[in-house]
């Protein structure tokens, strides 16, 4: 079955074609992220209207990557929630109508299941059961996952996301936005032991975050160190991402383990933007090794919003008989808890 997977709940344009015999056949993005960035943050309305412009060609672009046209797919995927609703609107009906007029099966599928899945485009996947540690700019939660659509939340994040974090401290840093990646690549030239940022949460039991206290200590660091005009020098500022970096990556690491310990699972993935960081990556890897687990994770461009991940969840759905009926669905808000095992549908 080939599915073409449509992703604009954001400020990333994401198509793809996925083949459940052959794999990934193509994938094209559009990165919105220097219109924004102007702006220090995402603007929705400026977000759907570049969807728009954007949508089309990416599709083309894909198929002609593929060597296939319109006619080949036999099923589009499309992210339906959660996300901006303008956005994901675009996509949503764009995915809809076009499945329609192919006369082929529509599937709604949920953002953050496409960042779960993600892990499976890679050589060595995981398998069920897993936990997934899911960071991403809109999202901080730890799920236990049985398989497609069972899931179960063992903690997240009471306030902002490890992503958000990331984005918060680099603004009092000064930089711009999206601050995750400027943050990591600020952080490798950091001196990690001139500051030491708490670990929130990390005192008490449970598998809960809370990251908007870094926030404060960031702004009150890079105050205490500011000269007459103003300024931070360049090794302060880096010694600043890299202690900010270390207090998020090391929480998350010890949240981690936790759940692998509460579970008794062997097999962790961690997936959403965040999980490109990696400073996360290399001390998660150390911090499932002495859990006896493995970790797993998509190639950098796929950890990021993306068509391939809502390809490929959504051909398992489509695969499995699952489809969307005729009405647009667009859910800003849409608890990933709630969604149909992939085992009970017809
Ligand atoms: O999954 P994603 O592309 O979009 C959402 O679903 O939110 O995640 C975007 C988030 C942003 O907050 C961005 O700053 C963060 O992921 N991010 C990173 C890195 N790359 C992206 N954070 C830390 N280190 C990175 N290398
Ligand atoms: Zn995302």
């Amino acid at each position: 079955m080939r599915v073409l997977g449509i992703e604009t709940s954001c400020d990333e344009t994401g198509v793809a074609i996925f083949d459940s015999e052959k794999g990934l056949l193509a994938d094209a993005l559009y990165s919105q992220v220097a219109m924004h960035s102007e702006y220090g943050g995402v603007v929705p309305e400026l977000a759907s209207r570049d969807h728009v412009r954007k949508l089309l060609p990416l599709i083309r672009e894909v198929l002609a990557e593929a060597q296939l046209s319109l006619q080949d797919l036999d099923g589009v995927a499309f992210t339906a929630g959660p996300g901006l609703i303008g956005a994901l609107m675009v996509g949503a009906s764009t995915g809809r109508a076009l499945a329609m007029g192919l006369g082929i099966p529509a599937i709604a599928v949920h953002h953050m299941e496409g960042h779960l899945l993600a892990p499976m485009l890679e050589e060595n996947p995981p398998s069920f059961p897993f936990v997934a540690l899911l960071v991403s700019g809109g999202h901080t939660q730890l799920v236990k996952v049985e398989g497609i659509g069972e899931y179960e939340l063992l903690g997240e994040s009471l306030d902002d996301a490890a992503g958000e974090a990331f984005d918060k401290a680099a603004k009092m840093l000064g930089l711009d936005y999206p601050g995750g990646p400027l943050i990591a690549r600020l952080a490798e030239k950091g001196d990690r032991s001139r500051f030491r940022f708490p670990r929130p949460m990390t005192d008490r039991p449970g598998l809960e975050f809370s990251f908007s206290g870094l926030k404060t200590f960031t702004l009150n660091t890079a105050n205490s160190h500011r000269d007459d005009q103003g300024q931070i020098d360049e090794q302060t500022m880096a010694d600043i991402a890299a202690a900010f970096e270390d207090a998020v990556v090391d929480t998350l690491a010890i949240k981690c383990r936790r759940a692998l310990q509460q579970t008794g699972l062997k097999q962790l993935i961690i997936a959403g933007g965040v999980s490109a960081n990696r400073h996360l990556r290399l001390k998660l890897e150390a911090a499932v090794k002495k859990e006896g687990a493995e970790l797993y994770y998509a190639r950098a461009k796929f950890c990021t919003d993306n068509g391939a991940m809502i390809a490929y969840a959504g051909c398992q759905r489509l695969l499995a008989g699952q489809m969307s009926d005729l009405t647009i669905l667009a859910k800003p808000r849409w608890p990933m808890e709630t969604l149909e095992p992939l085992s009970q549908e017809s």
